[in-house]
């Protein structure tokens, strides 16, 4: 055990949308630190999820934070409607964005914690101007759009480098890591800095998610 604080934040992607009150409920008395939700257009990435009314829904029932994590073109668009929504901590994607940092001015003006997130694709360096303006960098080890997917093992070398910048810049963002995290990856995933790990089917498939959740906090 080391003294680092580590948060884990479940994906709800691969909740079970049958019976969420369930889900909803182990995450409550789980060790899990915020729920984390996936919105996804259909257009920057190749696929679509949920968005406001199901956030409402989950918001009524969980008593953690929600980590909204908008996988869409000109998130600036619906950003008060997120916050109404429920958000706590709302991400954008770097990507995404043609102005972000007015992006990530206006998520501050509606008053939530603020995220950019990278594409596997994406250099740490383009984040040098950001870095001092925002809570959390998200950074994706699998290309986002759907669970389940394989680690990408580049991303070790990626928070390292991250880590640096943050140092260098002395900015108090913390690192997030998301996609394909599991037991296999997470020990060393946070031992090169990661602060928050993002687990979905690692967390969902399991046949006892709570104690999988309690795992990655175990290190
Ligand atoms: C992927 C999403 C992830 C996803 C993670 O685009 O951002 O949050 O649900 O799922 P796993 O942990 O199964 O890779
Ligand atoms: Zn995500």
């Amino acid at each position: 055990m080391t003294a680092k604080k580590i948060l884990v934040a479940p994906s709800f992607l691969s909740a079970n949308f049958l019976n969420l009150q369930n889900d909803i409920d182990m995450l409550n008395q789980s060790e899990a630190d915020w729920f984390h939700l996936d919105v996804m257009d259909g257009h920057f990435v190749p696929n679509i999820s949920f968005g406001m009314p199901i956030i409402k829904q989950i918001k009524k029932a969980a008593t953690k934070p929600l980590d909204v994590h908008l996988m869409i073109t000109e998130p600036d668009r619906y950003i008060t409607d997120f916050k109404n929504a429920g958000a706590d901590i709302l991400t954008v994607h770097y990507e995404a964005c043609k102005h972000l940092h007015r992006t990530i001015q206006i998520i501050r003006d509606n008053h939530m914690k603020v995220g950019v997130s990278i594409n596997p694709h994406t250099h740490i360096y383009l984040l040098d101007n950001i870095i001092n303006e925002v809570d959390l960098i998200l950074v994706m080890s699998v290309n986002p759009g759907f669970g389940g997917q394989k680690f990408i093992e580049n991303t070790y070398l990626k928070i390292e480098m991250l880590k640096g910048l943050i140092a260098e810049k002395k900015s108090k963002a913390q690192i997030q890591v998301d996609g394909g995290v599991d037991e296999s990856n997470y020990k060393k995933l946070i031992s090169v800095g990661a602060d928050i790990l993002v687990a979905g089917s690692y967390i969902f498939n399991a046949k006892d998610p709570s104690l999988n959740i309690k795992k990655l906090k175990t290190f």
